[in-house]
C-alpha cells in the first residue's frame, strides 16, 4: 500500500508521499481469514495475557479511581505510573540516574517516532544494525534519515564495521546523530550483543559524539541468562535513550511504552508528543501501575519465558530436521524470532507466493536491511503459532526450499 493519484500529488506534503505500508502489515492482510500457518507476524501468544487479573484490576480502577483514570492526564504520563515504572526498571537492572526522566508513550513505536521527529533532520546519519526492526527504519525514514548499517554476527552488531561506517560518514561530511540498536534478542535476528561489543559501541558514541537509542522490548524474558547489562546501565555519559514496552510482558493492546533518558531528551519528546496525541491512555497507565505493583508483570514474564522457550526449541528442532544443510539460522536466547539464511541466489520475496500457496507465511528478510541485501533471508516467528503449526510450517518451508536448491 502506498499513497498515489493526482489528488494526492496536489495535496499531500512531500513527507507523506514517501510513506509506504510496512511489508509485514501488507503480508498479514494477505493471510487474514485463510487457513495459513503464519510464521510472519510478531504477536505475543494470547495464553500469556493474564485476563482474569487484568479484568479485576480494570474494574477496580474504573469503579474506585474512575475520576482520574477516565480523565485526561499529563503528556509525560500519569505521575504514579511513572514512579512505579522507574522502580520496576531499577529493580530489573536498568539504571535510572538522578538526572534522568521517563516519558510514557503509546507503545515504544511512538517513542521511536518521537525520537525521529526531534533528532533527525533530512540527511542526518542514523547508524543501524543490518538487519534491523523495519518500523524503526520507517520512522527514521519519515524524517529523511540517511542510514549507514553494520552487519550482525553471533555477538550482535559488528562494532568494528560500525566504526568504519562512522569514519566514512565523517569523511563524507555528513552530520552524525544516532546509533539505533536492539542489543538483546534483536528483531528480526534474535541475536544478543556481547558485553564487549556493548562497551565498544558506547566508546564509539563517546568518541564521535553520538546519541544511542537502545530499543529493549525483549530483555525481560530471555530464556537463558544474558551476561550483558543494558547499554543504559553501562553508559557513563548520559548518551543512551532507553526504550521499553509492556507489549511483550503484559499486553500490546494496552499500548504502553516508555523512553528513559536525560531529562533534556525527555522534555524534547514531551513537547513533540503534545501535538501527536496529548498523552497515552490514562486508563491503560492506571491498569499498568496496578499490574506492576501487584507483581502481575513479573508473573506474566515468567509465563512468557516458559511458553516461548518451548516454542523456540520446537522451531530449532524443526529447522534442524526439515531445512537443508545449506541453510543456517540464529539461535536466539529470547525474543520472538529466528532469522534464517538460505543459500545465496535464493530470493525469499519471490518465493513467498509459493509458500503462501502451500499454506505457510514468513517475512522476507530484505526489508530489514536499510542499505539493501538480505534477499536470501527470512524472519520466522515462534511466539504466536502453536507448536504443531511451527513444526508443520517449517516442514512445508523446508520442502519448498529443498525443491529450490535441489538439496
Ligand atoms: C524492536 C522493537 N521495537 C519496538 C517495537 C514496538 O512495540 P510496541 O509499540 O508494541 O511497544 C517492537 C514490536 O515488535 C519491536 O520488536
Amino acid at each position: 500500500m502506498s499513497v498515489g493519484g493526482e489528488r494526492s500529488r496536489r495535496f499531500l506534503a512531500e513527507r507523506a508521499r514517501s510513506m509506504r505500508a510496512s511489508e509485514i502489515r501488507e503480508l498479514l492482510k494477505l493471510t487474514e481469514g485463510r487457513d495459513i500457518i503464519s510464521l510472519a507476524g510478531g504477536l505475543p501468544d494470547p495464553q500469556t495475557f493474564p485476563r482474569e487479573e487484568l479484568a479485576e484490576i480494570a474494574r477496580r480502577v474504573i469503579i474506585e479511581r474512575g475520576n482520574q483514570a477516565l480523565q485526561y492526564s499529563p503528556t509525560l504520563g500519569v505521575t504514579e505510573f511513572r514512579r512505579v515504572l522507574k522502580e520496576f526498571l531499577s529493580s530489573h537492572g536498568v539504571t535510572v540516574n538522578s538526572g534522568d526522566d521517563v516519558i510514557v508513550t503509546t507503545g515504544s513505536q511512538e517513542a521511536l517516532y518521537l525520537i525521529a521527529k526531534v533528532f533527525v533532520d533530512p540527511g542526518d546519519v542514523v547508524f543501524v544494525e543490518a538487519p534491523t526492526y523495519l518500523a524503526a527504519l520507517n520512522a527514521f525514514r519519515h524524517y529523511g534519515a540517511y542510514f549507514k548499517s553494520a552487519p550482525l554476527d553471533d555477538e550482535g552488531m559488528r562494532t568494528d564495521v560500525l566504526e568504519e561506517r562512522i569514519k566514512e560518514a565523517r569523511r563524507e561530511g555528513r552530520r552524525l546523530k544516532l546509533i539505533y540498536t536492539i542489543p538483546t534478542s534483536q528483531n528480526p535476528s534474535g541475536v544478543t550483543m556481547s558485553l564487549e561489543r556493548r562497551k565498544h559501541l558506547l566508546e564509539l558514541a563517546e568518541e564521535y559524539d553520538l546519541l544511542v537509542v537502545e530499543d529493549d522490548p525483549y530483555s525481560f524474558f530471555t530464556f537463558e541468562p544474558v551476561e550483558a547489562e543494558p547499554l543504559k546501565t553501562l553508559d557513563k555519559s548520559g548518551r543512551v535513550i532507553y526504550l521499553g514496552t509492556l507489549s511483550k510482558i503484559l499486553s500490546p493492546g494496552l499500548r504502553i511504552g516508555w523512553a528513559l533518558a536525560e531529562s533534556w531528551v525527555v522534555t524534547a519528546l514531551e513537547l513533540a508528543k503534545q501535538s501527536v496525541d496529548l498523552h497515552s491512555s490514562t486508563l491503560s497507565q492506571f491498569i499498568a501501575a496496578e499490574a506492576m505493583r501487584k507483581g502481575l508483570v513479573d508473573k506474566t514474564v515468567e509465563k512468557a519465558r516458559t511458553i516461548y522457550k518451548e516454542k523456540r526449541d520446537v522451531m530449532l528442532e524443526s529447522l534442524e530436521e526439515y531445512f537443508p544443510n545449506s541453510c543456517r539460522w540464529t539461535r536466539p536466547v529470547g525474543g520472538l524470532f529466528i532469522f534464517a539464511y538460505l543459500p545465496e541466489g535464493l530470493d525469499t520475496k519471490a518465493m513467498l507466493p509459493e509458500a503462501i500457496e502451500r499454506g505457510v507465511a514468513y517475512v522476507p528478510g530484505a526489508s530489514f536491511f536499510a542499505e539493501g541485501g538480505g534477499e536470501n533471508t527470512m524472519r520466522l516467528n515462534f511466539s504466536y503459532p502453536t507448536k504443531e503449526q511451527i513444526r508443520e510450517g517449517i516442514r512445508r518451508l523446508g520442502l519448498l526450499i529443498k525443491e529450490k536448491v535441489g538439496g
